[in-house]
């Protein structure tokens, strides 16, 4: 990149407290005590307060309070306390206006839970580390909304699949988010894992040049995002395809352990958003649902889009003509015309057109899905 190109990105962004830097790059040091983690991060008195305040919520469980940041750094970890340290400074970031970035923050924390997650299955003992790049892994879009303003939220903002929003990028400012995330990560002195996995972590990618441990972080990373999407918590993103979600960690991670993640990221990212004090977008209450049948058909209008949802809905679990634990059985999605020409007497129906447009989404990209798979369960009994 153009060196003052660089130079501009970097200053975008106010630095993230020193305090918190510092403690990212001691948090795996050996050397390093409890007591200096705790000095640390006591300088910064404010970071400090928001770490204690994080601590001690429902968030963590712990039956006693926590009343001094060395008991924190003693009973939570150097990592996890690195992790809130982190957290608490990206979403300090709201100054800069990211919401205009719609769901920016909760696709952030989506995708860094998801990645501790998978993280759990390719890589436990880094599984912190894990966290935190999937934390920061967009954060190149908040330089950029800095510095381009609308002309980059109109490219933000606008419905794409991630694999090309770079190409919209460098076509409408010169510049795309990855390469703009891994100077700002540079700029912050964070470790070069982390900077690599800024730069390329989209699925598609090449992560061969990363090396071993780079290439499954980034890799992890480009899935956990992914995933994220399909959990209703992208930034503008349209759903990946459900094959290509699979592949980067297709030997390592199964579709049941996926589904699981998709499940969890639900209720974790709401929990999490809640501690941290970010504004919760509007949340539609689910439609009331009849528990009556056992068989459910789906009715949806746009012939079109029946593909992807049967897709989304086979790795949510629910497959055509395959009881669920809970009991219901999806028989089939049928445009409303075709249910009226064969009627199913003995199956609820689920009105999807009605479901998407009482939640006021622009087309599907944004429905939450898990929304829908939990509607279909309520349905079911
Ligand atoms: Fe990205
Ligand atoms: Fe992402």
């Amino acid at each position: 990149m153009f060196s003052n190109m660089k130079q501009k990105i970097q200053k975008s962004l106010p630095p993230l407290p020193e305090a918190a830097v510092k403690i990212a790059k001691m948090a795996r040091d050996p050397d390093v005590s409890v007591s200096r983690i705790a000095e640390v991060l006591s300088s910064d008195p404010i970071l400090a307060a928001k770490v204690l305040r994080v601590a001690n919520s429902s968030f963590f469980g712990l039956s006693r309070k926590i009343g001094t940041v060395k008991h924190a750094v003693v009973v939570l970890g150097a990592l996890s306390i690195r992790n809130l340290a982190m957290c608490a400074s990206v979403a300090s970031l709201k100054t800069c206006d990211f919401e205009r970035i719609r769901g920016f923050w909760r696709h952030a924390l989506a995708t860094a839970i998801a990645s501790r997650m998978l993280a759990g299955k390719v890589s436990p003992v880094f599984s912190e580390e894990y966290f935190l790049a999937g934390l920061l892994h967009d954060i190149g879009k908040l330089a950029l909304l800095k510095l381009f303003g609308d002309d980059y939220a109109k490219v933000a903002c606008a419905p794409q699949s991630p694999a090309c929003i770079r190409a919209m990028e460098m076509e409408a400012i010169g510049v795309d988010h990855a390469a703009a995330g891994a100077d700002l990560g540079e700029h912050w002195q964070l470790p070069q894992v982390f900077c690599d996995v800024l730069r390329c972590h989209h699925l598609g990618d090449s992560f061969k040049d990363l090396g071993a441990d780079g290439a499954l972080m980034a890799s992890t990373v480009a899935t956990a995002s992914s995933l994220a999407i399909l959990a209703g918590f992208g930034c503008n993103s349209t759903w990946p395809e459900p094959a290509d979600l699979v592949l980067p960690l297709k030997d390592r991670v199964d579709i049941s352990y996926m589904v699981s993640v998709l499940e969890y990221l639900a209720r974790a990212v709401r929990e999490t958003e809640a501690v941290f004090e970010v504004p919760r977008e509007k949340n539609c209450s689910k439609p009331p649902v009849p528990k009556e049948n056992s068989s459910i058909v789906v009715s949806f209008s746009d012939p079109a889009k029946t593909d992807m949802i049967l897709g989304v809905l086979s790795l949510l679990g629910w497959r055509p003509g395959e009881p669920r634990e809970a009991g219901a059985t999806f028989v089939e999605i049928s445009s409303p015309a075709g249910i009226e020409a064969s009627p199913r007497p003995d199956a609820s129906v689920f009105d999807l057109d009605s479901f998407v447009s009482e939640r006021g989404f622009n087309g599907f990209e944004h429905t939450n899905l898990l929304d829908l798979a939990g509607a279909l369960t309520c349905l079911g009994g």
